[in-house]
């Protein structure tokens, strides 16, 4: 294999980058990014590695969640306290209900880059550059926003390390003390079914505290009780922005992209000769990479060889995002990949997207998703590897803690002509607080159930 540095991936092909205008104005910023302090430590990304690992053997379960794409228009410490509390609500309900501790990995702090299924828009006979994501262009349907900046790069930076910021502040400064499962609890005007059933267990949990604190075992006394680990990861879509932060770690001497605990690679860029897998096969950080309906058996093999090439436990993360009516298909689907990488002795953490292969059009013309799907997709994935004898170790979702009407279904129903109420989000439809905290009990049961 050819030697890799920080720059290799510019020797390969890409795809899904944009076209910068103004190149002097493209290099000056990457020097000042490369200059800029890093958002994670080498050592962070090795505990999630470590934490990684126990999922892989099933001691342990993933869940990685948030926007699909973050904004600079929706940058607001409630959006970010909100999306941290509806994860920290779901991973006790996993923990509590399902019996296993949660590794919590939120999309956040650097989620702005996005593939597009095409290069260019057209509207009323206008065709301009696709929306990329705030960190290169933006949304507005002008000729103006949608020219890439390189500009936005810095100011992503920084919304990332105040992201960054706020989020080491929630894990250890009180907000995810577990005394405060009360308060995790988002509700809003019509008090759901779920959230109901969540104020019951927080209260059983309640109730064990009081128990412990008896017996001498308090927040004081504790650090787990008081504090929690949460991570942060994005796509590593945009290679430059990502290649000012590779650095080299001064204890071991290794490569770590300090932009994120942990990247992965998306379903559009993962080509084996491609620029994406040529950057991330050199960086140390837990990586992912999305298998689609279209994943060949074969060419996960040659990923797994590529980006983990010493079948390091906890290193690789697959992401299996084919949609409900495929995933379990014997012939297409996940039991093929499963077979492949037993067969070869091979280590992954497995974990189910079940957003985006469900992803589809209402009659009233919004992109949505219906929570059946989600849900379809979910059990089947837990159900194959029931089947196979593997671990389904984690669920990604795109989700927040606002009461948001974007995917359609769920116990507080949201339906088609409710699309339009508060549909927030500059990319994908993301699950809403309710329809999170759903999705939480369901998983909770299906732990119980494969891991008695
Ligand atoms: C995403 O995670 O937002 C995304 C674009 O996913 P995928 O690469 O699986 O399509
Ligand atoms: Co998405």
């Amino acid at each position: 294999m050819s030697v890799w540095s920080p720059t290799s991936w510019r020797e390969r092909p890409i795809l899904q980058q944009p076209t910068y205008p103004n190149k002097d104005e493209l290099k000056r910023v990457l020097k000042e990014l490369g200059n800029y302090p890093p958002l994670v430590f080498a050592g962070e990304a090795n505990r999630l590695k470590e934490q990684l690992a126990d999922v892989s053997k099933g001691d342990a379960f993933l869940l990685q969640g948030g926007d699909c794409a973050e904004s600079f228009s929706e940058f607001h410490a409630d959006n970010i306290r909100d999306t941290f509390k509806a994860l920290m609500q779901m991973a006790v309900v996993m923990t509590y209900a399902g019996g296993v501790p949660v590794v919590k990995v939120g999309r956040l702090g650097g989620q702005f880059a996005k593939p597009r299924s095409s290069d260019t828009e057209t509207f009323d006979g206008i065709t301009l550059d696709s929306y990329r994501g705030d960190i290169i262009n933006g949304v507005d349907f002008t000729k103006e926003a949608r020219t890439p900046d390189p500009e936005r790069m810095i100011k992503a930076y920084n919304q990332s390390v105040a992201t960054q910021n706020l989020l080491r502040a929630f894990a250890t400064g009180g907000l995810a003390d577990l005394h405060k499962v009360h308060q995790w609890n988002l509700v809003f005007a019509n008090k759901s079914e779920v959230s109901a059933k969540y104020e019951k267990l927080a209260q059983d949990i309640e109730n064990s505290l009081q128990f412990m604190k008896a017996c001498g075992i308090t927040s004081k006394t504790y650090r787990n009780l008081r504090e929690t680990d949460f991570y942060t990861s994005h796509e590593a879509l945009l290679l430059p922005y990502e290649e000012a932060f590779t650095r080299k770690d001064s204890i071991t001497g290794d490569w770590y992209d300090t932009s994120a605990h942990m990247l992965w690679i998306g379903d559009r860029t993962r080509q084996l000769d491609g620029a994406h897998v040529e950057y991330l096969r050199g960086v140390k950080n837990p990586i992912g990479v999305k298998a689609g309906p279209t994943m060949d058996p074969e060419d996960l093999i040659k990923l797994c060889q590529t980006l983990n090439p010493e079948n390091e436990a906890g290193r690789l993360n697959v992401i299996v995002r084919m949609g409900a009516n495929k995933v379990g298909d014997q012939k297409n689907g996940l039991p093929r990949l499963i077979r492949a990488i037993e067969k070869e002795g091979m280590n992954v953490v497995w974990s189910c997207d079940p957003m985006h292969g469900n992803t589809i059009k209402s009659s009233n013309n919004f992109k949505t998703r219906p929570v059946d799907s989600i849900l379809t997709e979910m059990k089947q994935f837990f159900q194959v590897h029931k089947a196979e004898g593997t671990i389904g170790g984690g669920v990604h979702l795109e989700m927040t803690g606002k009461n948001v009407t974007e995917c359609i279904g769920g116990s507080f129903v949201v339906t088609e002509e409710d699309l339009s109420s508060r549909y927030h989000t500059h990319c994908d439809p993301r699950l809403n607080a309710d329809q999170s905290l759903e999705l939480a009990f369901l998983i909770a049961d299906t732990l119980k159930e494969s891991r008695k």
